[in-house]
């Protein structure tokens, strides 16, 4: 587990952490939301040592992490942090040696390199420049580069900005798979439709501190806080009076694929898209019918 216990933190004498209490377990993704400038780059930034709290503790497995060279050295290898820009972060010329990079560094095996490669399908990118790959293979880059270095935990700075559906929904596979290997993800994050589909764990965090812990998250709060932008429209239509592409086809097949397709049209209207819902033919006799058999 990965923790901090009453955490501060200010950048000269702004205060940006104000007693965070937060934590992360392997084998579960944790996801921390809040509205621009809330505090959670920042808090992530402690949970690999990168800044040093001006008050409180991070614990990590129960043992206080301490500030020097070497204490550093071990929390980095148990716990990789990827950045929100990869390009903040990618620093070697090819695909390789940027996975490469972290391992050899750590002294660890490069057994990983491919096995991050793979897992993330940038395998047979290896001699690919890194600066001429596409934004969504260099954020997948800079995840390999995490899980490379084999640890225990992998902490994702807004994984899904600026993709489209397809990486997103890979982006959803991969931290499931992480999650399925063991590793505790902590995801920060904007986006409802991310966090239902990984999130085990919610916290919201407003102005440094933490506003809500839940294993659900807290739409009304969300709305509160601010924290998305709304407006996304559902547009109902069938197929006899299409309106746009749809975005689902609502069919009765199964009620849970229905129910869960609904649910999905909600969280990505809530996130702001507009979403077409278009109904089969036959779509309506069908409700009608099964809400009869249910009187
Ligand atoms: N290096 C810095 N120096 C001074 N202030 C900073 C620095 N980094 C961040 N801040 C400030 O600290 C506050 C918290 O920033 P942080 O990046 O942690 O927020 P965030 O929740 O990650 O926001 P976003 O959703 O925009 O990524 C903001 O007001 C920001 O301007
Ligand atoms: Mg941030």
């Amino acid at each position: 587990m990965i923790e901090t216990n009453d955490l501060w933190f200010s950048y000269g004498d702004r205060e940006v952490l104000k007693g965070v209490n937060f934590k992360a377990k392997q084998s579960e993704v944790t996801v921390i939301m809040g509205r621009n400038g809330a505090g959670k780059t920042t808090l992530l930034l402690h949970l690999n040592g990168l800044l040093k709290p001006k008050k409180g503790e991070v614990r990590l497995n129960g043992t206080k992490v301490e500030y020097d060279k070497k204490s550093l050295f071990e929390l980095r290898k148990r716990v990789a942090l990827v950045f929100q820009n990869p390009d903040d972060q990618i620093i070697a010329p090819t695909v390789w040696e940027e996975v490469a990079f972290g391992p050899m560094n750590a002294g660890l095996s490069l057994e990983n390199v491919e096995k991050a490669l793979k897992l993330v399908g940038l395998e047979g990118y290896e001699d690919r420049l890194c600066g001429q790959l596409s934004g969504g293979e260099k954020k997948r880059l800079s995840i390999a580069d995490a899980i490379a270095m084999d640890p225990d935990f992998v902490i994702l700075d807004e994984p899904t900005a600026g993709l489209d559906q397809l990486g997103f929904d890979s982006t959803v596979e991969l931290i499931l798979r992480l999650k399925k290997l063991g590793k505790g993800v902590v995801v920060a994050t904007h986006d409802f439709e991310l966090a239902e589909r990984v999130g085990d764990s919610f916290y919201y965090i407003e102005a440094g501190k933490i506003v809500y812990e839940g294993n659900r998250p807290n739409y009304e709060l969300a709305k509160k806080l601010g924290i998305r932008s709304y407006g996304g429209k559902i547009i109902i239509s069938s197929n006899a009076e299409r309106s746009g592409e749809p975005t689902f086809r609502l069919n009765w097949n199964s009620r849970d694929e229905l129910a869960e397709k609904i649910l999905e049209a909600i969280l990505k209207a809530y996130n702001g898209k507009d979403v077409v819902l278009v109904f089969e033919d036959g779509f309506i006799e069908k409700v009608r019918r099964a809400l009869g058999e249910l009187k």
